[in-house]
């Protein structure tokens, strides 16, 4: 299902989350990007790690196409590439649930398909069904040449434990714990989950390599409430705009804030990564 509401906002991300696309290092290794790739990035944000490689692309006849179901990031990740003349990066607003219905993106030309920080929103979203979350991976493999690379790194099983316990304890407080979890968007799975649903659900994939990793992760300017207030957003939306959500807020903050507390300074979020490399058959 299309998200309604465009929950995401380019400066509160660079403000609170600019180590997401930096600390991409690896799957990039993974992803290893040549030349002539054609790519495909499911989640593209605000164009960063697209930017970032313009300089490879531009020494042949590559390019990547970032799509994104947040209609504020495609605009900045636009007008970032342009600003920056990045002429190989081209964005396009895409719900990656309905990644199956886009033609053009089903032909079976893109070379490689990345993916940084995106799919636990994906999969997590409107509370996805399997068949839904199966679906994603179908037209990612559709939309891959045979012998094609899917490159991806999601939130793992554990991913930000503190800061979901506090969301989903202090929002079930006010409105029942059933309501909370409706409103938890993502989907945090291991490395099974991850090579039983593209080997045996979808099938037309093998999996090369899958790892998950433990990688505590120092906040960023917005520290832990703008992490929460970023990342938070949908778990708010279970209550009331005003005085009752601000509250809440204030109370996911104020438990974080002890939790998170780095005694060397600053504070330190649970990050758990599960990377997956994919190749189609
Ligand atoms: C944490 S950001 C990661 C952005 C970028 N990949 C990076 O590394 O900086 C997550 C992105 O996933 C996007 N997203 C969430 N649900 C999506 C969906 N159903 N389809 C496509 N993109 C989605 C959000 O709009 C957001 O830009």
């Amino acid at each position: 299902m299309a998200e309604t509401k465009d929950h995401w906002s380019s400066e509160a991300y660079q403000h609170s989350a600019s180590f997401v696309p930096k600390l991409a290092t690896k799957i990039l290794q993974w992803l290893d990007p040549q030349k002539d790739d054609v790519i495909l990035d499911i989640g593209c944000g605000d164009g960063v790690i697209n930017i970032q490689l313009q300089d490879i692309l531009a020494q042949g006849s590559g390019s990547i196409h970032g799509t994104d179901a947040s209609p504020a990031m495609i605009e900045a990740a636009t007008q970032a590439a342009s600003k920056a003349g990045a002429s190989r990066c081209t964005f396009e607003v895409v719900d990656a649930l309905e990644l199956a219905q886009a033609a053009h993106l089903q032909r079976g030309h893109f070379t490689k398909i990345f993916s940084n920080a995106a799919l636990h929103w994906v999969l997590g979203s409107c509370k996805a069904s399997r068949a839904q979350q199966a679906g994603v991976f179908r037209a990612a493999r559709d939309a891959l040449a045979p012998g094609g690379l899917l490159a991806f790194e999601m939130g793992g099983l554990g991913n930000v434990g503190e800061m979901r316990a506090a969301l989903v304890g202090a929002v079930a407080r006010r409105v029942g714990l059933p309501r909370a979890v409706e409103h938890d968007p993502w989907f945090f799975p291991d490395e099974g989950w991850a090579r039983e649903m593209l080997e045996t659900e979808v099938g037309g994939w093998e999996v090369v390599r899958a790892e998950r990793e433990y990688r505590p992760t120092r906040a960023d300017a917005g520290a832990v409430e703008g992490w929460v207030r970023l990342f938070g957003a949908r778990f708010f939306e279970a209550l009331e705009e005003g005085r009752e959500r601000e509250e809440c807020i204030r109370e996911v903050v104020d438990v974080l804030e002890v939790v998170c507390k780095n005694p060397s300074g600053g504070f330190h979020l649970g990050y758990v990564r599960l990377r997956v490399l994919a190749r189609k058959l």
